[in-house]
């Protein structure tokens, strides 16, 4: 079948089901290209929150979906595919998380969640963040006690930087922004002297310490339209280049290669297709479903990040 074909069908579909398609920015072109919203995790998560449809089809990874079936679990919220997870999510089991707490009880830490992680620890965290809001979030927290944040260094590190707070940082990572190096950007600052360098904040330090500016996928978006510069090289996942040459036309960007893969693609957020999608608004499958006690536990952290974030 075309993909013309797939599209007409999904279309007429998501009005038979009264459906809303929610897709991450490193969602595939043809994917975005269709989708009612596009977003980063924070703006999908306030989409989610807001939406009166009746089924909502999550076009990202199992933890974006899962954040969505946390704020509407009346709903029937489809990923496409399933097994779309996430390395950073894999960093930190639920499991160790709680060993981790159990095993420090005595230091009563808050726990800061960023919100690629699954729903078992959200449900043990006090507040979850974004990176779009994880330093907003993180500087109206008590001072009173201590904070873990969990599950990315690079983020936690970052906001420990910009705040100037010290905390208990987990050791994971994403598996895409780890491949981007000192050594990679100094070469394209070479190549393209005249470039701004933006980057995702779940990048390691050093490329973090040569980059102009440093936000989530939503904000690169406004950053390069009111910079005065016409060239950017962009570091994270090359589906955010797709929606910047889209709503920012008349400048360049150039996406980063890394030294495993020349494409900087997050194979996760790959996994969803047009015809999978098809597929999920047809069968009304594959749907997250999760335990009433876990949604419920980890729906307040979760809406209290959207209330310090407003
Ligand atoms: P954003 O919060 O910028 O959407 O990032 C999500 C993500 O998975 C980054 O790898
Ligand atoms: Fe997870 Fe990294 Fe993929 Fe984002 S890019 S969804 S953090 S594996």
């Amino acid at each position: 079948m075309s993909d013309s074909a797939l599209i007409e069908e999904i279309l007429q579909l998501k009005h038979q089901h009264n459906a809303i398609i929610l897709a991450h920015s490193y969602q595939r072109p043809e994917i975005q290209d269709l989708a009612d919203f596009v977003g980063d995790s924070l703006a999908l998560a306030y989409k989610a929150q807001e939406t009166t449809s009746d089924v909502i089809v999550f076009c990202g990874v199992h933890f974006m979906a899962e954040t969505a079936k946390i704020l509407n679990p009346q709903k029937r919220v489809l990923l496409p595919d399933l097994e779309a997870g996430c390395s950073l999510e894999a960093s930190c089991p639920a499991e160790s998380l709680a060993q981790f707490l159990e095993a420090h009880q005595d230091k009563n830490y808050y726990v800061v969640a960023y919100i690629n992680c699954s729903i078992g620890v959200k449900a043990q965290a006090d507040v979850i963040v974004t990176s779009g809001n994880a330093a907003k979030v993180v500087a109206q927290l008590p001072s009173d006690r201590p904070i873990l944040f969990v599950p990315d260094h690079n983020l936690g590190n970052w906001v420990q930087e910009q705040l100037g707070r010290s905390m208990e940082i987990w050791n994971g990572a994403c598996h895409v922004h780890m491949e981007f190096t000192a050594h990679q950007i100094l070469e394209l600052k070479d190549r393209y002297p005249d470039a701004e360098i933006v980057c995702h904040p779940e990048c390691p330090k050093e490329v973090r310490d040569l980059s102009h500016h440093i936000c989530s996928t939503e904000k690169m978006i406004a950053y390069c339209r009111e910079s005065s510069k016409k060239t950017f090289i962009i570091v994270t996942e090359s589906g955010i280049l797709h929606r910047l040459r889209q709503l920012v036309p008349d400048k360049e960007f150039i996406g980063t290669t890394t030294a495993q893969c020349t494409c900087s693609e997050c194979g996760y957020m790959k996994m969803n297709t047009l015809e999978k999608l098809r597929n999920a608004l047809k069968n009304l499958e594959p749907s997250i479903e999760l335990p009433e006690e876990l949604l419920q536990k980890a729906a307040a952290p979760l809406r209290r990040m959207l209330e310090l974030s407003k």
